[in-house]
């Protein structure tokens, strides 16, 4: 048991705030290079710049970031006393080491310290089967990705270490947060007292802990993987289920957990078995009620797929690594399964009378954070959904403020040319445009309403109006739905958004 006592918790946190362990301070401290190396697990030259280095902070950061062991004396002068750190530190032959990692995490302007397991490159081995994952790609991709209204009830399903809480926190009355990992609940609750959020915890799996209760958002980052049967078992990873059942069930239970207009989010794995790389998580949700939009972001062969996972966990450093990569292998092509598809899962209770669904891949470069953009889609969806043609034209649209225009032109290669607008933010979006519709992005401006922006343009370009509203009509709900255009109703990301 970490630290139960949250007087206790925070007068630690207090203590490495006052020695600015923060992402900033750390950095700091450490330089560009080896603060780089060690996002990649690798110790050796932040141990390298910090030799010999006793100040506090430096001595923080070698227990609690790079794993070394000191002298006692060291921690109580750069921290407080020995005793009080309890069950975060162990004393052995004179030297304290840290049993967790209590690593610095920033978000705008909040910053944490979050407390997990060492990660298995950090220490060079395999991890345990009740390994509490610390905030890592997965976690940091699903914070900048949820959509973050001012709501009353959120929920964190497979709260690991509890980073999603510590986000939902910031934008919910109150929030629930369940594992099925009793380590993990007792970690998460340690970081909650740590950073001085209320959570409740629950224990369960899935939706069992809330049970006829609804939420106005759900976020999981869950144990995704698609193992094999005989795979080393991993709470942060294998869920027990089989194929990527455990992502069918967040998704096609979602509806009954939401309250209207609420929101579930879930990271995922699917199962790619021919070409429609969709079939399965269309599957999911063919005979729920809600909006979808799955976002799918990368594809691994099912090689790829074993070798990332056996090296995540450590088992690539195993004797019988060989073995255990055929079994998991054969396990994947017996199942039929061609590749493994990750990505995003959005899907909202009740706005539309026919759900509205998307289903893309979308590979490409993206600016995060992305929940505002994700926000703004279904926003869009929602404006060109509710107004028929001579309503959205009486619309004051405004031109998105990251919108830029790009001109290709490519002399004595006229068809080559080519003129695209582009969002600078979020998924990037691109839409090829012609002269008029530059115009038209350019002359939004909010104050009139865009159908009387359209006719004056015509006029200009000796179109009768009729005719310029109604070439210009379709431009205008693609530019509606992809954000170029919007009302003012969705425009900018509150506080809690862009956290
Ligand atoms: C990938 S970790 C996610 C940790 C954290 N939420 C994050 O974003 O970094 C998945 C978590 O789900 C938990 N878990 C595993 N099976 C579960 C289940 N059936 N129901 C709920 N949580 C589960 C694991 O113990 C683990 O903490």
């Amino acid at each position: 048991m970490l630290l139960p006592d949250r007087q206790e918790a925070q007068a630690l946190a207090q203590r490495l705030a006052a020695v600015n362990y923060t992402v900033d301070g750390v950095q700091d401290l450490l330089g560009p290079v080896a603060a780089a190396a060690l996002e990649r697990d690798a110790i050796t030259p932040a141990q390298g710049v910090l030799t010999g280095d006793d100040s506090p902070l430096s001595v923080v950061v070698r227990v609690f970031l790079l794993g070394e062991t000191v002298s006692p004396s060291l921690v109580e002068d750069a921290v407080c006393n020995v005793e009080s750190l309890r069950d975060l530190v162990s004393v052995d032959s004179g030297l304290l080491a840290a049993a967790v990692e209590v690593a610095p995490y920033a978000v705008d302007d909040k910053d944490w310290v979050v407390a997990a397991d060492w990660p298995s490159g950090r220490r060079r081995e395999p991890l345990a089967a009740d390994h509490v994952l610390g905030v890592g790609g997965a976690s940091t991709m699903l914070a900048q990705c949820t959509v973050r209204p001012e709501v009353d009830r959120a929920l964190d399903i497979g709260t690991g270490c509890g980073v999603q809480a510590l986000h939902l926190a910031r934008h919910s009355a109150a929030v629930v947060a369940t594992d099925v990992s009793q380590r993990c609940l007792s970690v998460a609750a340690f970081n909650a007292s740590l950073n001085g959020i209320d959570v409740e915890f629950r224990s369960g799996s899935l939706f069992e802990p809330v049970l006829g209760e609804r939420f106005d958002l759900i976020v999981s980052n869950p144990p995704f993987v698609i193992a094999s049967p005989k795979a080393i078992h991993h709470d942060y990873r294998d869920s027990g289920f089989p194929g990527d059942e455990v992502c069918a069930q967040l998704v096609s239970g979602a509806a009954e957990r939401l309250r209207d207009g609420g929101w579930c989010q879930v990271l995922a794995n699917w199962a790619i078995v021919d070409d429609d790389w969709a079939r399965h998580p269309r599957s999911w949700l063919q005979d729920s009620p809600l909006d979808a939009w799955v976002i799918q972001r990368d594809v691994q062969d099912p090689a790829a797929y074993v070798e990332t996972w056996l090296s995540d966990s450590g088992d690539h450093l195993k004797l019988d690594y060989h073995l255990r990569y055929d079994e998991w292998l054969t396990a994947l092509e017996r199942a039929g399964i061609v590749g493994v598809g990750f990505g995003l899962i959005t899907v909202r209770a009740g706005r539309q009378e026919s759900p509205i669904r998307r289903f893309e891949h979308a590979p490409q470069s993206v600016r995060q954070p992305l929940g505002p953009s994700i926000a703004n889609w279904f926003a869009g969806q929602d404006t060109v959904r509710s107004h028929p043609d001579a309503q959205l034209l009486m619309l004051p649209l405004v031109c998105a403020s990251d919108v830029a225009v790009q001109q290709t032109f490519r002399a004595n290669l006229p068809a080559e040319s080519a003129v695209v607008a582009r969002r600078t933010s979020g998924f990037c979006w691109e839409a090829p445009i012609d002269e008029f519709g530059v115009e038209l992005l350019g002359r939004a401006n909010g104050r009139q309403p865009i159908g009387e922006v359209i006719a004056a343009l015509g006029v200009e370009y000796g179109l009768e109006p009729a005719a310029a509203l109604e070439g210009a009509i379709p431009v205008v709900r693609q530019l509606v739905v992809e954000g170029f255009l919007h009302t003012d109703i969705h425009t900018a990301p509150s506080k809690a958004e862009r956290g």
